[in-house]
């Protein structure tokens, strides 16, 4: 990815002499937006006069981090944490929470240690700390940022009162594919949508203020493009062009680190032959350089060690490699605190590099205030109070997606249950499983305290409610395997669970479905086998036994309603077709049985939106809606099955279609919006406005949108564009605007969107944003298949 010098020599003339005003994109794409505290004189005087007191065996311990606790990667380090502590060669722990293991060291490193440095400690605060909230996919499907900032908040003050104040999150890793198991940690698809929630975790978690005794520092991770895997398998290369990569992957890194971030976290993967973790490319030139970046990178678990079988060198290489890229703490590499010293004894790194790191690192401790305040408040550890499960459960019901809603004989449309329906079965693996509904990275939620859709259930129906679990999440041959290889290990509690015998309790569903009116199918994955990290998979069905359950279910002919519970898109065809209702519930936490109840019931009227397009089949992956055009459009219709060439030969699937079950921002409510044709507030514009124009609009989109239905309800209002002649082909429709909005009964708001350089700019062939003379097709809508439709015009 390094630019030769004719290239360099070549952007120079452009910008000098051919078109003026792309002096003004690159500008607009170059200022700088670093973290005010970070770059604080003050701040950076105390870093300058610490170092110079700092021999170089301690400013390699800044560097170099280990987990004292649990594992969460491969090979974990089992060392002599006190000791190292104690000669200033450990800067921060891992997987070490709560007040008294947390301050146990921390006294050492502030009483012991000779220069009295704290120790900055790290944990996976993903969706929540001791109270879980949705998973992070399911807050995006809110669309709603400020859900994201409040879980943050509250995130980063468990964590704090536990002794963390830097938590590894939030991951703004676009997630294309749902192989792809890490999705249920993103923000699903869309780097616009993606880049409105990173800004929202980094704000919640931070509070633009990393001194305040509740505000945690975040790890954006994983830098970079880690959800572009090749195949949706996880540690896989990324192979990708630098237009995609900027425009589409790194824009949520970029929003993050223009929001504040003070560290980030390096990935895994490789970008175009260059591993992440030793890519000065992605990590000095554009994190920093263009950026403008102040604080820190951490690697990932293992990736510095791990360069070793990207074949970039043996230890003491890649080690060095790492640090010049800009990689500043080693996270349980063993690596740094290990080689780094002879490196730099033998002149092969310039001692200089190592004190660029520590200046960061310490830029991050003072920062959070550690070195004033280094230790976890003695009080006691918090656990689930009422008004945090009020927070969550108003959260949660946010974030489910009512994808299909058809009328039933007798009940109108399915949803939602009224008194109509007088015996409701609950029927599904998933119905009253606590641990599931945290959902995958849910370190420090306790499942003891989650409230199951059975319990929520019956809290409603007393003994109008019937139950059965219908069958086991794996089949017995999947559960043999998987419960070897589950995080927790063999000896996980899993490895004792008796084998499922699922050919009875489906039959023994069935019957319970016969003597209900409706029956309620909660049916998924399994967060805790199938989620997450290290959780790819090749088919996207449900698990185990439970489609031929769904099946013997509507076989009854009763109606059905289909929760799912899974942190990622799941191929739902079958149940779209046989189904006339369909609630997408992802893993809502520990408010989860309340949350899915409140929806079911009516009293929240669903609102959210598909941030992932949900898959007819596992070989349309990677599959989302702002597709490039080809020369050979196809709608991939099945009922028009080629009977000429012309039909032949075009961009399609012959055994299915081209669209997606359903698409991304879709979601149904209780009641009904409309849309007014959308107005441009200015026909055409010029180029050299649109420029010059920095964040602030030059037209503005306005629509009215009236509640038409019977109910109050909330509608995501969707803006999407096409750029339709632009020197790099652009996508056939973008995200470029939403808002929520709550609207009563008969009710009709307006509402403006703005467009400006920052949404309607994209990268040109010379890798630098910029505007030219076009026609942007505009849509506004309640998904991304919107259709009210209007134009703007950029002229020369
Ligand atoms: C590996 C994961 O990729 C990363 O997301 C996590 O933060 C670290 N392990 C620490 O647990």
């Amino acid at each position: 990815m390094k630019r030769p010098a004719f290239r360099v020599f070549l952007n120079l003339l452009f910008a000098l002499t051919i078109v003026i005003p792309c002096c003004v994109a690159a500008s607009a794409q170059s200022a700088p937006a670093p973290n005010p505290q970070l770059a604080s004189k003050e701040l950076n005087a105390r870093v300058e006069a610490l170092l110079k007191q700092m021999t170089l065996d301690e400013k390699i311990g800044q560097l170099v981090q280990y987990s004292a606790g649990f594992a969460t990667g491969p090979g974990a380090s089992n060392l002599h944490y006190d000791e190292l502590v104690t000669k200033g060669q450990l800067g921060s722990m891992l997987n070490v929470t709560g007040v008294e293991a947390t301050n146990h060291y921390q006294h050492i490193a502030m009483e012991k240690s000779r220069l009295h440095i704290p120790i900055l400690f790290g944990l996976d605060v993903i969706h929540g700390h001791r109270t879980t909230f949705p998973v992070p996919l399911a807050l995006a499907a809110s669309w709603d940022p400020s859900a994201a900032e409040t879980v943050a908040r509250v995130g980063a003050t468990e964590a704090r009162a536990d002794g963390i104040a830097w938590v590894f999150s939030p991951m703004v890793d676009i997630a294309r594919d749902p192989r792809w198991g890490r999705i249920i940690e993103s923000s699903g698809e869309d780097p616009y949508l993606g880049s409105a929630m990173a800004r929202a975790w980094v704000k919640g978690y931070q509070q633009d203020d990393l001194s305040k005794p509740d505000s945690a520092a975040v790890s954006v991770k994983h830098f970079a493009a880690y959800g572009g895997a090749i195949a949706g398998r996880d540690y896989n290369a990324v192979d990708m062009g630098e237009i995609t990569l900027r425009q589409v992957y790194l824009e949520p890194y970029r929003a993050a680190v223009e929001a504040g971030a003070a560290t980030m976290m390096s990935s895994f993967n490789s970008i175009n032959g260059v591993p992440a973790t030793a890519n000065p490319f992605t990590l000095n030139q554009i994190l920093r350089k263009e950026w403008g970046f102040d604080g820190f990178v951490v690697s990932d678990w293992g990736a510095v060690s791990e360069l070793i079988n990207h074949s970039i060198g043996d230890g003491p290489t890649v080690a060095r490699k790492a640090l010049e890229a800009g990689v500043e703490m080693d996270m349980e590499g063993n690596l740094y605190g290990t080689v780094l010293a002879g490196q730099v004894r033998s002149g092969k790194i310039h001692e200089s590099v190592v004190d660029e790191a520590v200046r960061r690192v310490l830029r991050v401790k003072f920062a959070l205030g550690l070195f004033d305040h280094p230790y976890a408040p003695e009080s006691p550890a918090y656990d689930a109070t009422p008004e945090r499960r009020a927070v969550a459960r108003k959260v949660a019901g946010e974030t489910l997606v009512l994808l299909k809603n058809d009328p039933v004989e007798g009940l109108g449309d399915l949803l939602p249950l009224t008194a109509k329906a007088k015996k409701v079965a609950l029927i599904g693996p998933l119905a009253d499983n606590q641990r599931e509904m945290l959902g995958a990275w849910a370190v420090k939620g306790d499942p003891k305290y989650v409230v199951t859709l059975k319990t929520a259930l019956a809290e409603r129906l007393g003994n109008r409610l019937l139950y059965a679990p219908g069958c086991e999440m794996l089949s017995g041959e999947d559960a043999n395997v998987l419960k070897q290889v589950s995080f927790g290990g063999a000896d996980s509690a899993h490895a004792s669970l008796p084998l499922p015998d699922d050919a009875k309790t489906i039959v023994e569903a069935v019957e319970t479905a016969r003597k209900a009116d409706v029956t309620i199918l909660a049916l998924g994955e399994s967060a805790d086998w199938m989620e997450g990290e290290a959780s790819s998979r090749a088919t996207l069905g449900f698990t185990g036994a439970q489609e031929q359950l769904l099946e013997a279910v509507v076989a009854t002919g009763k109606p059905v309603i289909l929760v799912v519970l899974a942190g990622r898109p799941l191929e739902l065809k079958w149940a779209a077709n046989h189904v006339p209702a369909i609630l997408e519930a992802w893993s809502p936490g520990v408010e989860a049985g309340h949350a899915v109840a409140d929806v079911l019931f009516g009293d929240v009227n669903p609102s959210g939106k598909l941030p992932a397009s949900l898959p007819r089949a596992v070989g349309q992956e990677p599959l989302y809606y702002a597709q490039l055009p080809t020369g050979r459009p196809a709608h991939g219709d099945l009922s028009r099955l080629p009977r000429n060439a012309g039909e032949k030969f075009m961009s399609r699937y012959m055994d299915e279609e081209n669209s997606a079950l359903f698409p991304f921002g879709w979601g149904l409510s209780y009641t009904r919006f409309r849309y007014d044709q959308p107005a441009i507030s200015r026909a055409e514009v010029p180029v050299s406005e649109v420029l010059a124009s920095g964040h602030k609009p030059v037209a503005t989109v306005g629509v009215d949108v009236k509640n038409t239905g019977k109910v109050a309800g909330t509608e995501v209002v969707q803006l999407y564009i096409r750029n339709t002649s632009a020197s790099v082909e652009q996508p056939v429709r973008e995200l470029k605007g939403f808002a929520r909005v709550s609207l009563a009964p008969g009710e009709t708001k307006h509402l403006d969107f703005p467009l400006g350089f920052d949404e309607l700019n994209f990268y040109n062939v010379e890798i630098q944003r910029t505007i030219e003379p076009t026609t942007y097709k505009i849509w506004v809508g309640g998904s991304s298949l919107a259709t009210a439709e209007t134009s703007l015009k950029v002229v020369e």
